[in-house]
C-alpha cells in the first residue's frame, strides 16, 4: 500500500460545516472547520476524509479543496439514489452550523513524481484529481486532465477548472459521447503518470485500455467497491493474534474485522467494503484473499498486509500484527 506517514490517519475530529453549496446539479460542496479555528491536519492531494455523520452513517470523501489551507477541508458529494444513505443526509439534512465527526486525512492514491500526467476523471471522480491538477500545475509537470460527465450542468468544479485553458478537456457525455479512451490514451508509454478516479465501467475500461502500458503507469481510485467473485475457502480458519498470542476461529458468515474485535483488539475502519484502507493490517504469516478494491497486483501477490473488513484467507492460519 502507498499509505504516507504524513497522511496517517487520525479519527475523532470534530468540525462544523461552514459553508454547503451547490456546485452542479447533483452535487454540493461542504466546507468545514474546527469550531475553535484550530489547524486541521495536513494532507496531500488523492486524500480521503471519513465523515461521521449525525445520522449515524461513515463516509468517505476526497478532499478537494486547497491543500495550503490550513483551516478547512472542501469535499465533494453526489446526491447518490442508489447509495447507502450518506449523500441524502448530507443533501437533505445536514446544514450549515452541524457539527460532523472527521477521521483522517487518508490517501491511498498519492500523486507520485512524474514529468507527464493524464488524468482522467469521470462526474464525482473529479474531486481528487483537482488537487492533483493544482499540484501538476504547481511543480511545473505537463498535464492533461480529460473529465467526462453526463451532462456539462452536473459536471462540477468547470469554474475553477477553466483557468488552466487547454489542457483541461470537458466532454460531457450528451454532446461528445463516451470518453474516446485510446485516443486520449495513446500509445503506451514511459514517463506519464495516469491517474483516472469514477465510476467502476469508467475504471474497468481504463484498466483495459493500460494492459500494455508500464507497470504502476496507470493509478485508480473506486468510490465503490469492485465485484468480488467467491471467497477461495468456505471453511473456517484461524487468525493468530501475534502480539497476544491468541487465535481466533472466523468462520465463512464473519469478518476477519468483526472475529479479532469480538477478541478484544480494537481495530480502527470505516467503510467496511474494502475501498477506504482504514483497516489495513500486516500479514506475518498464512495467504490473505484478498477481496478489496485498493491493492495493485504486486501488492496482492507480496501479501504481506490485508484489509480486515473484506479480505480472508486461502490458508488455515493467518498470523496477523495484532
Ligand atoms: S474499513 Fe475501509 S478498507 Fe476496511
Amino acid at each position: 500500500m502507498l499509505v504516507t506517514a504524513a497522511d496517517a490517519t487520525r479519527a475523532g475530529d470534530a468540525l462544523r460545516v461552514t459553508a454547503k453549496d451547490v456546485a452542479a446539479d447533483g452535487v454540493v460542496v461542504l466546507t468545514l472547520a474546527h469550531p475553535g479555528g484550530a489547524r486541521l491536519a495536513d494532507w496531500t492531494p488523492g486524500a480521503h476524509i471519513d465523515l461521521h455523520l449525525p445520522d449515524g452513517t461513515t463516509r468517505q470523501y476526497s478532499l478537494c479543496g486547497d491543500r495550503f489551507d490550513a483551516r478547512t477541508y472542501r469535499v465533494g458529494v453526489l446526491r447518490e439514489p442508489a447509495g447507502r444513505g450518506g449523500s441524502a443526509y448530507v443533501h437533505d439534512v445536514l446544514a450549515v452550523g452541524d457539527v460532523v465527526g472527521v477521521g483522517g486525512p487518508r490517501n491511498n492514491f498519492p500523486l507520485v513524481p512524474s514529468e507527464r500526467y493524464l488524468f482522467v476523471a469521470g462526474g464525482i471522480g473529479i474531486t481528487p484529481l483537482l488537487p492533483m491538477v493544482r499540484q501538476a500545475d504547481l511543480l511545473g509537470a505537463d498535464w492533461t486532465l480529460v473529465y467526462g460527465g453526463r451532462r456539462r450542468g452536473s459536471m462540477a468544479f468547470l469554474d475553477e477548472l477553466e483557468s488552466h485553458g487547454d489542457r483541461v478537456h470537458v466532454l460531457p457525455e450528451d454532446r461528445h459521447g463516451r470518453l474516446d479512451l485510446p485516443r486520449w490514451l495513446g500509445e503506451p508509454r514511459e514517463g506519464v503518470a495516469v491517474y483516472c478516479c469514477g465510476p467502476g465501467p469508467l475504471l474497468d475500461a481504463v484498466e483495459s485500455a493500460c494492459a500494455g502500458w508500464p507497470e504502476h503507469a496507470l493509478r485508480t481510485e473506486r468510490f465503490v467497491a469492485r465485484e468480488q467473485g467467491a471467497p477461495v475457502r468456505d471453511r473456517p480458519f484461524d487468525v493468530v493474534l501475534a502480539r497476544t498470542g491468541a487465535t481466533v476461529s472466523v468462520g465463512p458468515d464473519r469478518t476477519v474485522l468483526d472475529a479479532v474485535r469480538d477478541a478484544g483488539v480494537d481495530v480502527l475502519s470505516s467503510c467496511r467494503q474494502g475501498t477506504c484502507g482504514t483497516c489495513e493490517t500486516e500479514v506475518l504469516e498464512g495467504t490473505p484473499d484478498h477481496r478489496d478494491s485498493l491493492l495493485r497486483d504486486d501488492e496482492r501477490a507480496a501479501g504481506d498486509c490485508m484489509f480486515l473488513c473484506v479480505s480472508r484467507s486461502c490458508s488455515d492460519r493467518l498470523v496477523l500484527d495484532l
